[in-house]
């Protein structure tokens, strides 16, 4: 077992993740927003869906899911033998806070016979509540693929704004909203524009109407990686969380991307360090149990959405 003792040392910690990983026969998987220490040191890094699937198939006795809560719900409700932890149990989603699943069963009861989307930016217990659950790589997939044509989509407004362009299905949705996302403004991507006229502008689905608009392209993060590698433009205006810089400008060192806004911080995927990680592989803890009766029907909406796509 490795020592305890407290230390700030980077490559003191990296060691003691991997000495810890071997021994718990641990899985880290961390999401794109994740500071640079947590991704490097994780075995996979990806967007929500991305880290679903891994999570359902992963060969490990732990899995630390180093993201927000709603992320390491998602993989205890996939991988309901192994044990998930979570670095900092205060990593919330203010966004998935935003319906409850007392709300998600009044307002379905408002529009009979609609089908429930649920963005993966939801709790457990809403999950339960839903008929499928989606994240912003296939909410069009999704959404085409449940029946009638009208569609209650919670929580979050904006990617059932953009969605709904995408589909010739009617979207009802919550009035839920990111913060992190709302907070960039039109004027942020003019005055980019501005400051690097050659640059091509990406956004995520969670942006603002007006915002999408001045977008090349709306892309999910898992998205975004890809396209980084494949396009030709040399020059990139993203709008999303900005810490997705660090992944992006790690695997294409040839090219340039720009926060749209420089403070787009996620405060709570920014509760995930490198020493909580190592505290968190050995103490074990924080454990993420989700009840079994949550979890079996959480899991059908989650199964369903990763068959959708
Ligand atoms: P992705 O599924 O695109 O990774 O997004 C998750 C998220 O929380 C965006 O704010
Ligand atoms: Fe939630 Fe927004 Fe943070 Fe994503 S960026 S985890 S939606 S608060």
């Amino acid at each position: 077992m490795a020592s305890s003792v407290p230390t700030t040392n980077p490559e003191v910690l990296r060691e003691r993740v991997r000495t810890l990983k071997k021994e718990r026969r641990a899985l880290i998987l961390a999401h794109n927003y994740q500071v640079g220490e947590v991704q490097d040191a994780a075995d996979f890094v990806g967007d929500s869906l991305e880290l679903s699937r891994k999570a359902a198939s992963a060969d490990a006795d732990v899995i630390v899911f180093c993201g927000v809560h709603f992320m390491a719900e998602t993989a205890a409700i996939l991988s309901p033998g192994r044990i998930v932890l979570i670095p900092d149990p205060k990593a919330g989603c203010p966004m998935a806070d935003m319906i409850t699943a007392d709300d998600m069963i009044r307002w379905k009861a408002l529009y009979p016979g609609r089908a429930a989307v649920c963005y993966v930016n939801t709790s457990a217990a809403v999950k339960a509540e839903c008929d499928v659950c989606c994240t912003s790589a296939n909410s069009v997939k999704v959404v085409d693929s449940v029946p009638g044509p009208e569609v209650l989509f919670a929580p979050d407004k904006n990617l059932a704004a953009w969605t709904a362009t995408q589909t010739s299905k009617t979207i009802i949705p919550w009035d839920g909203y990111c913060r992190v996302h709302n907070n960039i403004r039109a004027e942020d991507i003019r005055s980019a524009r501005k400051k690097y006229p050659g640059a091509e502008v990406w956004a995520h689905p969670e942006c603002r109407p007006e915002v999408l608009a001045l977008a090349h392209r709306t892309l999910s993060t898992g998205g975004m990686v890809r396209e980084a590698r494949a396009t030709s433009a040399e020059e990139i205006i993203v709008a999303t969380e900005a810490t997705m810089i660090y992944r992006l400008a790690k695997e294409n060192p040839a090219k340039r991307f720009y926060p749209a806004h420089e403070m787009a911080f996620c405060a709570n995927m920014r509760k995930i360090t490198l020493a909580k990680l190592v505290a968190s592989l050995e103490s074990m803890t924080h454990r993420v149990v989700v009840p079994p009766d949550i979890a079996d029907r959480a899991r059908v909406a989650i199964e369903r959405m990763i068959q959708y796509g």
